[in-house]
């Protein structure tokens, strides 16, 4: 039987530890792609975690190149590659930079890996997924953003410090974009069944909520660049959902017209933004609907239209991506 392939693009912190924890779930053989003055880099990292394989007993090859062909065949292609915010930087000051690297790696997955479903995690993602798609011209449900998958595990970390209980029992949702007017949602989170406004006052829910939107922007703050290790704990979720045809629900960027009233009746007009999925071996297999109230669905507006924003930047830089 042949083992799984997945391809991760860029071969930073991100993409480096992607392809380390792949290897080590043994969800896939892993080919680690650079540019070709980094090309040492991808080389060096896949041969480091390589010869982790008979400490930690997996049985998966890890191939560092920066040339595309050895991406044919891949099941999943992971795209990592962009610049990081430094301190004082916003996701979207990444714009300008991101999008014509993102362009340039999409021309290659269409070209090499036709047939692979690809998770985004370069920032701004929301806008980034998009360039992906108008690239590839993929089908939407092949192209997927990695961003609830974090949002979501570092609200679920902040709601277990102040509860002082397991992560595991903690189920949350969070829905928008990946900027910091993401809509986490506690009237949907959970302890062991419990609802959490039972278990923990309005203004210590308040707290998680602001810490979560602002998680990404704590670390940066902290190490002077973004975050890796919840990043990729977040987007191997999602490649293992996939691989494994899991059915999950996670929270994914995901391509929206009527659902969420992203763009009703407008086809082909729709953006990708956060909300439940459900990831099986087709990509996204379904987009889950959830009733939302007056307050939730503003501000579920907000980060729908903050999306658009950044979409309009990308589609005055590439009026092909219109
Ligand atoms: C973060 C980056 C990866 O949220 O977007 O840490």
């Amino acid at each position: 039987m042949r083992r799984p392939k997945v391809s991760i693009i860029g071969a930073g912190n991100i993409g480096g530890e992607c392809a380390r924890s792949i290897a080590m779930k043994q969800l896939a053989d892993v080919v680690l792609l650079d540019i070709p003055d980094k090309v040492g880099v991808a080389q060096g990292k896949a041969l480091d975690i390589a010869c982790c394989a008979p400490i930690e007993r997996f049985d998966a090859t890890v191939k560092g190149t920066s040339d595309y062909a050895d991406i044919a065949g891949s099941d999943v292609v992971v795209v990592t590659a962009g610049v990081p915010r430094k301190p004082g930087q916003s996701r979207d000051d990444l714009i300008g930079i991101n999008t014509g690297i993102v362009k340039s790696v999409g021309e290659n997955i269409k070209k090499h890996a036709p047939n692979a479903i690809v998770i985004v995690v370069s920032n701004p993602l929301d806008a980034m997924v998009y360039v992906m798609w108008k690239v590839t011209g993929f089908a939407p449900s092949r192209i997927i953003g990695q961003a609830g998958a974090l949002d979501v595990a570092r609200f679920r970390e902040f709601l277990a410090l102040k509860l002082g209980c397991s992560v595991e029992d903690i189920t949350a949702l969070l829905l928008g974009g990946h900027g910091d007017d993401m809509v986490p949602l506690p009237r949907f989170t959970s302890v062991s069944g419990i609802p959490i406004q039972q278990l923990l006052s309005d203004a210590v829910i308040d707290e998680c909520v602001q810490r979560a939107k602002v998680g990404g922007g704590e670390i940066v703050k902290l190490m002077g660049t973004s975050a890796w290790y919840a990043p990729s704990a977040g987007t191997v979720q999602m490649v293992e959902a996939i691989i494994r045809d899991k059915k999950r629900i996670i929270p994914s960027a995901a391509y929206c017209e009527d659902e969420y009233g992203v763009a009703p009746g407008h086809k082909g007009k729709g953006l990708f933004v956060g909300v439940p999925c459900v990831l099986g071996d087709k990509g996204v297999e379904k987009i889950v609907q959830i009733q939302m109230t007056a307050d939730e669905k503003k501000l579920m507006d907000e980060s729908i239209s903050h999306v658009r924003d950044l979409v309009a930047v990308v589609q005055r830089m590439f009026p092909e991506m219109a």
